[in-house]
């Protein structure tokens, strides 16, 4: 089998280890990869969907996953279909879940879904005028994908108003911010579950612990995701159960009423608040950094649970009883400018966990940074002290020039 893996975060790179034990795979192509995947199959510098679609025909893929979520709302998975290529994701439409928050807050609010309470706008005088009778804070939203920044918590009335005039006039989103969202804001603990779709049925896996903010003690701005924990500690039976039947069954029957038969990743976003289970947001595909500790602890092959989806066979997901821990190392200055070129030093003196490359490159024998996340260090351990530990004392090595991470990954 050869297997096209189309990304190049550490996200990735946990897929490419995960499917590299796998004796039925003869090659992975990554597109673009970074310095694992260099090392676990072949790196190729393709990223248009017609140029991905025709490496996948003359290569002969047997099986293309998608990692982000732009080529998904690009429509990679209609084109790859169209083509008879076999591609584990959703089809553009269904994509748009993700990108767009105006049609997948509509769908939440059409199937019952428990979520914040919220209004779309396309008018910026409307949006002005009703932000004016709301109380704060308040979440307002750029509807389209704005690569995680999208976002903004406005304290005060100046605040939603600047933020509106941003996305709506100054555009600085571009088209994403065409549309808003304005939600009621929720205070809680988040919690993300990603599940398989096998055209179905869905099927989670255990919840996970993502660190959004930049800093130690969940300081600073919002960022890909500084790291990660599973299964996430505070998501308890009773959220479960909040979430299996006020989000996860009515998201199935809005899929079937809609006719979306789709087989990939559907991820929940959610927040958890006194009230229970609200679901935040849909990601049409796996996240990053969750995927990093749900690869570690899964006990299946998960070429066949991708497989068994695709050919809409059910599947029993089965997870280590351990605890993982996944910490990020960062470029100085991210999210926001950072330098890169620095070499990433005494790799060899990592002892207990995975290191697995995002914004890395190899050069000659050295690795080379070249984006804002450019590692995660992955442990597994029966504590989450344990597994921490590990990952810490290996963080601890590793050196690049200006390189920083949090110090509070998995420390409750
Ligand atoms: P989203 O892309 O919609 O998940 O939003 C990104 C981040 O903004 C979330 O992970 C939360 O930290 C925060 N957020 C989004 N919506 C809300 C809300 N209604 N209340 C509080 N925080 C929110
Ligand atoms: N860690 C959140 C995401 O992948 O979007």
């Amino acid at each position: 089998m050869k297997i096209l893996i189309v990304g190049n975060g550490a996200r990735e790179s946990a897929i490419a280890l995960k499917l590299s034990a796998d004796h039925r795979i003869s090659k992975m192509y990554f597109a673009k990869g970074n310095a694992t995947t260099a090392k676990l199959g072949q790196n190729v510098y393709e990223d248009s969907v017609a140029g991905l679609r025709d490496f996948a025909i003359n290569e002969r893929i047997d099986l293309t996953i998608v990692g982000p979520e732009a080529p998904l709302v690009e429509g990679i998975v209609d084109e790859f279909k169209a083509h008879n290529l076999k591609i584990f994701g959703p089809r553009k439409r269904t994509a748009e879940l993700e990108g767009s928050k105006a049609f997948s807050k509509k769908f939440m609010q059409t199937n019952n879904i428990k979520t914040a309470k919220a209004v779309v706008f396309d008018a910026y005088q409307e949006a002005m005028d009703y932000v004016k009778t709301q109380k704060f804070p308040i979440v307002i939203k750029a509807s389209g994908l704005a690569g995680g920044k999208g976002v903004v918590i406005a304290d005060d009335l100046t605040e939603a108003e600047s933020t509106i005039h941003r996305f709506m006039i100054e555009r600085i989103y571009g088209d994403a911010g065409i549309q808003l969202v304005i939600e009621e804001y929720l205070r809680g603990f988040e919690a993300s579950i990603i599940a398989f779709a096998n055209g179905k049925k869905l099927f989670p896996c255990i919840p996970v612990k993502d660190y959004k903010k930049a800093g130690t003690g969940d300081k600073g701005p919002n960022t890909g995701g500084m790291g990660s924990v599973a299964p996430s500690p505070e998501f308890t039976d009773a959220h479960y159960k909040d979430f299996e039947d006020h989000i996860l069954a009515p998201t199935l029957a809005g899929l079937n009423a809609a006719n979306i038969h789709f087989k990939g990743f559907i991820f929940f976003g959610l927040m958890v608040t006194n009230e229970g289970t609200y679901l935040l947001e849909y990601n049409m595909r796996l996240g990053d950094p969750e995927t990093q500790v749900l690869l570690a602890l899964l006990e299946n092959e998960l070429f066949d649970v991708i497989m068994d989806c695709l050919e809409g066979r059910d599947i029993e997901l089965k997870f280590k009883d351990e605890k993982a821990v996944c910490l990020v190392m960062c470029s100085g200055g991210y999210p926001h400018r950072i330098e890169t070129g620095f070499e990433v030093r005494n790799l060899n003196q990592v002892k207990h966990s995975q290191v697995l490359f995002a914004g890395a490159k190899n050069v000659g024998d050295k690795v080379l940074t070249t984006g804002g996340r450019v590692l995660s260090v992955v442990a597994t351990g029966d504590s989450y002290e344990e597994a921490r530990k590990k990952v810490y004392e290996d963080a601890l090595s590793i050196k690049f020039d200006y390189g920083f991470y949090r110090e509070d990954i998995g420390k409750f």
